[in-house]
């Protein structure tokens, strides 16, 4: 089957790919997996491939997740739970949720992708993680042959990073995640592209009227319009690096020589740097080498300005890296995953 159309950076791909949109088949997936040789290379499990950098002609089995439906699945006096099935997409999922009044996830909004892949790597955006709201995970566990919640302690999240991403990569098949959203709803306006947008910013500050979810989310979905290019419009998988966190030794000195750094304190005495000010800083904003690019408004977002393969990606990958190492010291990581 033909790929792509199934991953937003738009890479040529053919794969076999295995539909599933019913979890009644998933125990005789399993039975067909573990039948299968020592050998056979393990199953990739495909959501939007929002976060994908697929090769030609990728060796692995391809089973895309199309399991849909969004229910209230519990309500207690202090919150709405909520499931939703991994196949949904996920801004839809968003938008629904809040069509409901049940409100919490609107700093995601207009996150591509589906539900099911969010919390592999742990999505986050405006202030907010996934984790936070997470409350556990359903997934198959394709080794042993049957199913398990993991709740959101059991599923290592990490800033852009879960146990699903790292060694559980090709073991869990995530059918259904529940979301935990209190009912004590608060904006989340603390990150500063939010906290200056004209008519949200600092309740006591303005005229004192705490904004609705809803015009946050109105909000959010302009500022990544502005910010990030439409993957329907040019390739792209969003940033393409994390933001990289190093000792405060190692900050303290590269601020001394860059003053306008854009560094972060985190809770752990480390300090995460703005990857698209030090890919900038390198000369990479706007900067194409052959079909690909980085984004002239994002230089965090590799572009695919047409006809580009995975080999064109990659390339282009390194040698934003080896510019980055070279001026700061500093090494970025790739963010999405590779299917080869
Ligand atoms: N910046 C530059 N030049 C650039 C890009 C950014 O100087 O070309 C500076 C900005 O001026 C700002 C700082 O870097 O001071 C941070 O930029 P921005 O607010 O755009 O956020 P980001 O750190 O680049 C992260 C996430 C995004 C998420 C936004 C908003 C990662 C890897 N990326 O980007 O997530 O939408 O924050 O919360 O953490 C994604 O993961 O695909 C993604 C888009």
């Amino acid at each position: 089957q033909d790929l792509q159309t199934h991953n937003t950076l738009g890479l040529p791909a053919r794969a076999a790919v295995a539909t599933l949109d019913d979890e009644s088949a998933i125990p005789d997936l399993c039975e067909a997996l573990s039948s299968g040789r020592e050998t056979d290379a393990p199953l990739f499990v495909l959501g939007g491939g929002s976060n994908l950098v697929v090769a030609a002609r990728p060796r692995r089995r391809v089973l895309r997740v199309a399991l849909r439906g969004i229910r209230l699945w519990r309500e207690t006096t202090t919150h709405w739970f909520v499931e939703a099935a991994a196949g949904e997409p996920w801004h839809g999922f968003v938008d629904h949720c809040l069509s409901q009044g049940w409100p919490g996830l609107e700093n995601l909004a207009l996150i591509p992708g589906t539900v099911g892949a969010a919390p592999v790597q742990n999505i986050g955006a405006y202030g907010l993680e996934l984790d936070q709201r997470l409350h556990s995970v359903v997934a198959w566990d394709l080794r042993a042959g049957r199913e398990r919640e993991l709740r959101a302690d059991e599923c290592g999240f990490a800033y852009r990073d879960s146990l699903f991403k790292r060694d559980g990569a090709g073991r869990w098949l995530i059918v259904r995640v529940r979301f935990a959203l209190p009912k004590a709803w608060a904006p989340r306006l603390d990150y500063p592209d939010l906290r200056d947008y004209p008519g949200l910013g600092s309740p006591t500050g303005g005229a004192g009227e705490i904004p609705s979810p809803r015009s946050i989310f109105d909000a959010v979905c302009d500022i990544r319009r502005r910010k990030l290019p439409d993957p329907a419009v040019q390739g792209n998988a969003g940033s393409f690096f994390k933001n990289p966190v190093i000792d405060a030794g190692q900050a303290d000195r590269l601020r001394h020589r860059y003053p306008d750094l854009k560094a972060y304190p985190q809770a752990d005495g480390r300090v995460k740097l703005a990857a698209g000010w030090l890919i900038e800083q390198a000369g990479w904003k706007g900067r194409r080498l052959g079909p690909v690019g980085m984004h002239e408004r994002q230089a965090l977002v590799l572009v695919n300005h047409g006809g580009a393969q995975s080999a064109d990606v990659l390339a282009l990958a390194r040698a934003v890296r080896a510019d980055v190492q070279a001026r700061f010291g500093v090494d970025l990581e790739q963010e999405p995953v590779v299917l080869d």
